[in-house]
């Protein structure tokens, strides 16, 4: 890749202008990194909406109208629904444009590849964002884990719980797309909200070397099932094991400004944890990170816990990058593929009744 950095400010698009561009547009604002010059969907009532913010910028109900309209992009944010994300991404890099994708990437090894090369071929830059690495509580825990006061890390445990009452609507089009991932074996726990859970732990601890799982289904609405409860275990490479449990509590109300959430992350070392109460979610009302050692507990009562900050963070993240091409993208085509490999890897212990599965040696 000759990816060459950018020494103006890069000219965007955003191609899908669904629920999720709430909180990407963050990035955008007030940022002098960028500037948003397109904005495509099909939807004529999005477009409209979307484009009172973005007066200077050109709406299009396709990306080929916006590729065969002349107007010069180099990076577009995609925001489209998981099924068209392989389609769309070479289509994306195809017209010559560095694409900063939402997760998950995609549903098999396969298909990941194909928008690998797509990105080698077109000689642009394909990022699958990860906010949940810009969340400060969790970058805090990680400072934690890596600062040794919690002594040699013990395990890993984080903690799932989806409930059905609460948060901020959903529009009924964003369900039907996750209904054909979940008749495609791809829930909207395990798989969808999963990939952010799974990233952190290679985030934290590294590459992962065995996982084994039991992914169970909950009947909802008649044939709309949910695949919880669940619970994955696995061990990292440098022995560390890991576990994350999900539940399902449809009748619970949940505080949310977003989706419903209850979660949780804790690392257990040898002296101490630190454990991350909320994230999506206001379910604990108590400070965002404590830190445990030697008996005594800090609370960190000022930090960012705002779950849209990660979006805003990652996204500069990334429009920064284009300026530097210098430092990790959080994550590149390649690191996500290590996502999706932990997730498949999941998929292949509980079909086979929970047997450990290295991820690596997927195909
Ligand atoms: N990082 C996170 O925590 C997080 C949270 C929610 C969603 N997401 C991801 O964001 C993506 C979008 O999710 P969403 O909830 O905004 O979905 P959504 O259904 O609300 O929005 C998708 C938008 O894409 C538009 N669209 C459909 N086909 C298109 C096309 N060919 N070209 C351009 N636009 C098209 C739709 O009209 C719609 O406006 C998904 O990949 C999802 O997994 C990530």
């Amino acid at each position: 890749m000759s990816f060459i950095p950018y020494d103006r400010p890069v000219r965007a698009a955003f191609v899908g202008l669904g629920r999720i561009y709430d909180l990407n547009v963050r990035a955008y604002r007030d940022n002098p990194d960028v500037e948003v010059v397109a904005l495509v969907d099909p939807s004529e009532e999005r477009r409209g909406q979307r484009g009172a913010e973005w007066p200077g910028a050109r709406t299009f109900a396709s990306a080929a109208d916006l590729a065969a309209s002349g107007l010069e992009v180099d990076a577009v944010e995609g925001l489209l629904p998981i099924p068209l994300h392989a389609d769309g991404v070479v289509e994306l890099l195809g017209y010559g444009w560095h694409v900063n994708l939402q997760k998950p990437m995609c549903n098999d090894l396969a298909t990941a590849q194909r928008m690998l090369a797509a990105a080698a071929d077109n000689d642009r830059v394909l990022r699958v964002m990860e906010n949940y690495l810009f969340y400060e509580p969790l970058r805090k825990l990680k400072e934690a884990v890596e600062s040794g006061e919690l002594g040699d890390v013990s395990g890993y445990h984080m903690k799932m719980v989806a409930s059905g009452r609460g948060g901020w609507d959903v529009p009924a089009s964003s369900y039907e797309w996750q209904f054909q991932q979940m008749k495609r074996g791809r829930g909207i726990l395990v798989f969808d909200d999963g990939w952010h859970k799974l990233a952190t732990a290679i985030w934290l601890f590294g590459p992962v070397r065995e996982v084994r799982a039991w992914v169970g289904s909950t009947e909802v609405f008649p044939t709309i099932e949910i695949d919880a409860p669940t619970t994955i275990v696995w061990e990292h490479e440098n022995g560390i094991r890991g576990v994350w449990d999900i539940t399902l509590a449809p009748d619970m109300y949940l505080r949310s400004d977003y989706y419903t959430n209850d979660e949780r992350w804790e690392v257990t070392g040898r002296r101490g944890y630190a454990r991350v109460n909320r994230c999506t979610g206001r379910g604990i009302q108590q400070p965002s990170l404590e830190v445990y050692a030697d008996g005594e507990m800090r609370s960190y009562h000022a930090l960012d816990d705002d779950w849209a900050s990660s979006f805003r963070d990652s996204g500069r993240h990334w429009l920064r990058w284009l300026h530097t091409g210098e430092g990790p993208l959080l994550w590149s085509g390649d690191d996500a593929v290590n996502v999706l490999r932990f997730a498949l890897a999941a998929y292949a212990s509980s079909a086979l009744g929970g047997t450990g599965i290295d991820p690596a040696a997927l195909e």
